[in-house]
C-alpha cells in the first residue's frame, strides 16, 4: 500500500492524488484521500485506480491539510468501505495505514461490545476509533495511546479536525519518509511521491513517530523521547518516474538496461587486480576469505536471480552457495552460522518477508549484506553493508532492469569472493571482460524485439506452457515463467529439462508450448536431446540459444543471444524472456504495468 500526506499553503487534494499516482505500483485496488477543509474533514474514496479517484474530485476542495492512500487488499476485499482513509465515529479523526495489525479481530470485538459501529472489514478502522477514544491533550498523545493497544506492523498518517495544524505519522515495520518544502511538508511511503516537490527528505526509523506541521517536523519515539534527524538530499529526478514516450513503464525499463547497466559497472571493475571493487560491502579481504558458505535470500523474481547468483558464486568462488525464498526462511528455524555470508536481494528494499529474514539472521549473529536498488530503503539500511544496484526507479510491477542489475551484482560479488580465494587472475580478467560486454549485448537482444514479439503473439494463445532449463539455465526458466504468469495470466511452469522425462513429458501436446533454455555449454547435446523428445510428441518449441548453435531438423522458433562467458550466460538468456512476457501480455490486452492482484512492493508478510 502507499501513503501520502501534505500540509502547507496549497490545496492538498491535487498534491495527494498526484503523489498516490506515483505510489500506485505499491497497490492499486482502491484509493482515497481525506482533506481537512476549514477544520471539517472530507473523505473521498473509490474502488479501482487513482485516476478514478481524480475524476471524482469535487472542484471546491480547498483544504491545505490531508492524507491519502492506495491499497493492496489484505483484510477484506477491495471495496469503497474498505478503502482508506478510515474515520472515527464522529468523522473527526482520519487515518491511513500500511501494514497488518495482528490483534485486529480482538480489538474489533471489543469496540463492537462497547457500542462502536464498524463500517469496514479492515484492521485499520479500529485504529481510527482507538485514536478518537484515547485520552490525551494532543493528537500525538492520542496516537501514542492508541498504538500501545495494537500489535503488528504499521505505517500510519493521522489527521484530526480538532488539530488541523498537524499530521501525525508513525512507523513500525512499514516505511515512511518526510519531504521538506518551503512552509510545507510532505509525507510518503517512498520518495517516488516526493521528488516533484523536494529533494530534502528524512527517513523515519523503526519505532519512530513524527509530528509534521507547515513549518517543519518533530520526531520522537513511543515513550515520547525526541530524536534528532538530519535531512538527506536525494539525487533522483522527477522524469525518472515518467514513461518518456514508451507505452508502458515495463517497456521503458527493459530498454533502459544498456545504459543503467553501464552505470552500475562504472568504477566497480578493477583491471589491475582482475577483481570487482565493492566498497559498500564493508568487508576486508580477510573477512571475505573466511566465509565458508553463502546463502542468498529474496522473494519472487529476486529469489530466482538469487539462484542464478548462488551458482555464479559456486562457479567462480568455489564456496557452497544456495538461494532460498526469504518468505519461508524465517519460519523453519534456520541454522545461522557465523562463517556464512548472508545476502538479501531486493529491488524495493522494503519486501517485508526479506526484511524479516534479515532481522532473524542479525538476531542470531549472522552477517548479512544487501543487494538493493532503492537507496535508503529499509533493507539497505538494516544490512551490515551491501551493493547498490543503481538501476534507477523501477515502476512496472514486473521487474526487468532491476533483476539484470541483481545478476550483475552477484557476478561482481562472485569475482570479489573468488579473487581472494582460488579464482585465477586470468579467470578474474575473463569475467571482468565479459561483464564489460554485457550492456551492449543486452542492447543487441533488445533490437530483436519485433521478432520476439511475433513469437510471443503465437504462444500467447496457449493456456499453459513449460519453461525448461538445466543447471545455470534453470533459474532462467523459473524467472521466465514467473514473468509470463505475472503479466499475461497464462499458466507457466518451470522445470529442469532433465526432469521432464520423469513425469511432465506426459503433458506435452500441440497445445502446450515449451520455452527451452539451450545455451552453448557443456549440456548442449543433452538439452537438444530433450528438445527432440518434446518435438517428437508434437510439442511446440521456442528455443532460446546462442548465435551459431546448430538446431538441425528441430522445428520451432529460435531466439539467439550473443556469446559471453558461460558463468554470465543467465544474465543474457533472461532478456528475451522479458520481451516474450511483455509482448504476450500486450497481445492479450492486459494492464502490463499493474497486473491484477499484485503489487510491486509487498510490505506485509
Ligand atoms: C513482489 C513483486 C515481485 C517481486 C517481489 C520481490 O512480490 O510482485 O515482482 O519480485 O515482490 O520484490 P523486491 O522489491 O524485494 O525485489
Amino acid at each position: 500500500c502507499g501513503i501520502v500526506g501534505y500540509i502547507g499553503g496549497q490545496p492538498a487534494a491535487p498534491i495527494l492524488v498526484e503523489g498516490l499516482a506515483r505510489l500506485e505500483y505499491r497497490g492499486y485496488d482502491s484509493a482515497g484521500i481525506g482533506v481537512l477543509t476549514s477544520g471539517k474533514p472530507k473523505v473521498l474514496r473509490t474502488v479501482g485506480r487513482v485516476r478514478d479517484l481524480e475524476a471524482s474530485l469535487p472542484k471546491r476542495l480547498t483544504g491545505t491539510v490531508g492524507i491519502g492512500h492506495t491499497r493492496w487488499a489484505t483484510h477484506g476485499p477491495a471495496s469503497e468501505e474498505n478503502a482508506h482513509p478510515h474515520a472515527s465515529a464522529d468523522g473527526r479523526i482520519l487515518l491511513v495505514h500500511n501494514g497488518i495489525l495482528d490483534n485486529a479481530t480482538a480489538l474489533r470485538e471489543r469496540l463492537t461490545a462497547e457500542g462502536v459501529t464498524l463500517h469496514s472489514d479492515t484492521d485499520t478502522e479500529v485504529l481510527a476509533h482507538l485514536v478518537a477514544a484515547a485520552e490525551g491533550d494532543s493528537l500525538e498523545e492520542q496516537v501514542l495511546a492508541a498504538l500501545r493497544q495494537v500489535t503488528g506492523t504499521y505505517a500510519i498518517a493521522v489527521a484530526s479536525a480538532d488539530q488541523p495544524d498537524r499530521v501525525v505519522v508513525a512507523r513500525n515495520g512499514s516505511p515512511l519518509v518526510l519531504g521538506i518544502g518551503e512552509h510545507e511538508m510532505f509525507v510518503a511511503s517512498d520518495v517516488a511521491a516526493l521528488v516533484r516537490h523536494t529533494s530534502q527528505v528524512v527517513h523515519l526509523d523503526e519505532g519512530e513517530l513524527a509530528t509534521v506541521t507547515r513549518d517543519g517536523f518533530h520526531t520522537f519515539t513511543a515513550d515520547a523521547t525526541s530524536t534528532t534527524k538530519t535531512p538527506e538530499t536525494i539525487d533522483v529526478e522527477a522524469e525518472q518516474w515518467e514513461r518518456g514516450g514508451h507505452e508502458h513503464f515495463m517497456h521503458k525499463e527493459m530498454h533502459e538496461q544498456p545504459e543503467t547497466l553501464q552505470r552500475m559497472l562504472s568504477g566497480r571493475l578493477d583491471d589491475r587486480f582482475a577483481t570487482a571493487r565493492l566498497d559498500g560491502l564493508q568487508l576486508e579481504p580477510r573477512e571475505l576469505r573466511a566465509f565458508r558458505r553463502v546463502k542468498v535470500l529474496g522473494c519472487g523474481s529476486a529469489y530466482y536471480v538469487g539462484q542464478m547468483g548462488a551458482s555464479m558464486i559456486e562457479d567462480l568462488a568455489r564456496i557452497p552457495a544456495d538461494a532460498e525464498a526469504a518468505s519461508e526462511f524465517r519460519y523453519r528455524n534456520p541454522i545461522i552460522e557465523p562463517d556464512t555470508l548472508y545476502v538479501a536481494v531486493s529491488q524495493s528494499g522494503e519486501t517485508a518477508d526479506t526484511l524479516f529474514a534479515v532481522r532473524e539472521i542479525q538476531r542470531k549473529g549472522g552477517r548479512v549484506v544487501g543487494l538493493v536498488n532503492v537507496v535508503g530503503s529499509s533493507i539497505a539500511r538494516e544490512c551490515d553493508g551491501g551493493v547498490y544496484l543503481h538501476a534507477g526507479p523501477e515502476v512496472a510491477v514486473a521487474s526487468t532492469k532491476a533483476l539484470t542489475h541483481m545478476g550483475i551484482g552477484f557476478a561482481l560479488l562472485a569475482v570479489a569472493l573468488g579473487r581472494v580465494r582460488d579464482l585465477s587472475f586470468a579467470d578474474g580478467q575473463r569475467i571482468i571482460n565479459g561483464l564489460k560486454q554485457i550492456p551492449d549485448q543486452v542492447g543487441e537482444i533488445l533490437e530483436q524485439e519485433d521478432a520476439i514479439a511475433t513469437v510471443a503473439k503465437r504462444i500467447a494463445d496457449a493456456q499453459s506452457m513449460f519453461f525448461v532449463g538445466r543447471v545455470r539455465g534453470y533459474p532462467v526458466a523459473r524467472e521466465g515463467a514467473q514473468k509470463l504468469k505475472e503479466i499475461s495470466y497464462r499458466h507457466a511452469e518451470a522445470y529442469q529439462t532433465s526432469e521432464l522425462k520423469h513425469g511432465p513429458l506426459a503433458l506435452i501436446s500441440p497445445e502446450l508450448p515449451t520455452v527451452a533454455i539451450v545455451p552453448d555449454d557443456e549440456l548442449l547435446d543433452r538439452n537438444l536431446g530433450a528438445c527432440h523428445e518434446i518435438a517428437a510428441r508434437r510439442g511446440p518449441l521456442v528455443v532460446v540459444t546462442h548465435e551459431g548453435v546448430e538446431l538441425g531438423d528441430l522445428r520451432g522458433d529460435r531466439i539467439d543471444v550473443p556469446r559471453n562467458e558461460p558463468e554470465l550466460d543467465p544474465l543474457l538468456l533472461t532478456i528475451p524472456l522479458q520481451l516474450l512476457a511483455y509482448h504476450a501480455a500486450l497481445a492479450l490486452g492486459h494492464d502490463i504495468d499493474k497486473p491484477r492482484n499484485l503489487a510491486k512492493s509487498v510490505t506485509v508478510e
